[in-house]
């Protein structure tokens, strides 16, 4: 039996969209406030979806506190309050749009989820905007 198992978290980061070699105006078109020079904020909401299979000896998918621990070690710390331009080492060369943050996540929290594990993650930058990312 495939299940999946699902954990919210949440996080404010700032950011600033915008690419070196184009000039303010292009990047104003292209990335409208985001392109903001003085960053601004983002409430994100993040679902972290495992699914496999349910241990017969447990009746659990996973411990939900080791989702719980992996989130805050890889997620929470790593990106709750920070100015993603200017302090996350992946955002230097890649802009911190929703996508390449959810992709940002999912590789940080690949790295040490159990490989018997399918990921997907849910990432909103807004109630009404967000990105779901299964590593595909
Ligand atoms: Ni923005």
């Amino acid at each position: 039996m495939r299940i999946t198992a699902n954990r919210k978290a949440h996080f404010n980061a700032a950011h600033r969209l915008y690419r070196k070699d184009w000039t303010d105006q292009k990047n104003t078109e292209i990335f409208g406030k985001c392109s903001n020079p003085h960053f601004h904020g983002h409430n994100y909401d993040l679902i972290v979806g495992v699914t496999g299979e349910i241990d017969e000896e447990t009746g659990y998918l996973i411990d939900l506190k080791i989702l719980k621990d992996i989130i805050k070690i890889e997620v929470e710390d790593y990106l709750d309050h920070k100015n993603l331009n200017l302090e996350v080492e992946e955002f230097k060369a890649i802009n911190p749009t929703v996508e390449n943050i959810a992709v940002v996540i999912y590789d940080r929290i690949r790295r040490v989820l159990n490989t018997r594990f399918d990921l997907t993650i849910t990432l909103y930058e807004t109630p009404r905007n967000y990105v779901i990312y299964k590593g595909e």
